[in-house]
C-alpha cells in the first residue's frame, strides 16, 4: 500500500474514533460533572483528522504540480 493510501485509511478510521468520541461527549454532558478527558477524547482524533485531511486535500494538487514538471522536462528535451 502506498503512503497516501495509508493516510487515507488512517483518516477513515480516525473518523470512526471521532464519531464514537462525539457520542461519548453527548453522554458525558448529561452528567453533573463531565470529565475533562472525555472532551480530549474527541479533540485528539479531530486534530489528527485535520492533519491527515489537509494532506488528502493537497494530494491531487501535488500530483498536478509533479505532472506539470515532468511534462515541462519532456518538452525541453
Ligand atoms: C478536520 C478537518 C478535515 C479535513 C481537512 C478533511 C479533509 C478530507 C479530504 C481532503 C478527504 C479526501 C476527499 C477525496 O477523496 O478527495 C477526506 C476524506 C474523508 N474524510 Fe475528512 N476531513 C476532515 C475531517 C473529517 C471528519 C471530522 C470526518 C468524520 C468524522 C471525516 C471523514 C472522512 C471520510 C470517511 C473520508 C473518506 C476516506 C476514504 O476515501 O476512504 N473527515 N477528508
Amino acid at each position: 500500500m502506498t503512503w497516501s493510501n495509508w493516510v487515507r485509511q488512517i483518516h477513515r478510521w480516525l473518523s470512526i474514533a471521532f464519531a464514537v468520541a462525539v457520542v461519548a461527549n453527548i453522554v458525558a454532558l448529561q452528567q453533573e460533572k463531565p470529565a475533562v478527558w472525555v472532551g480530549l477524547s474527541a479533540l485528539i482524533p479531530l486534530a489528527l483528522l485535520l492533519l491527515t485531511g489537509l494532506y488528502l486535500f493537497a494530494l491531487p494538487y501535488a500530483a498536478t504540480w509533479r505532472g506539470r514538471r515532468r511534462t515541462g522536462g519532456r518538452e525541453q528535451a
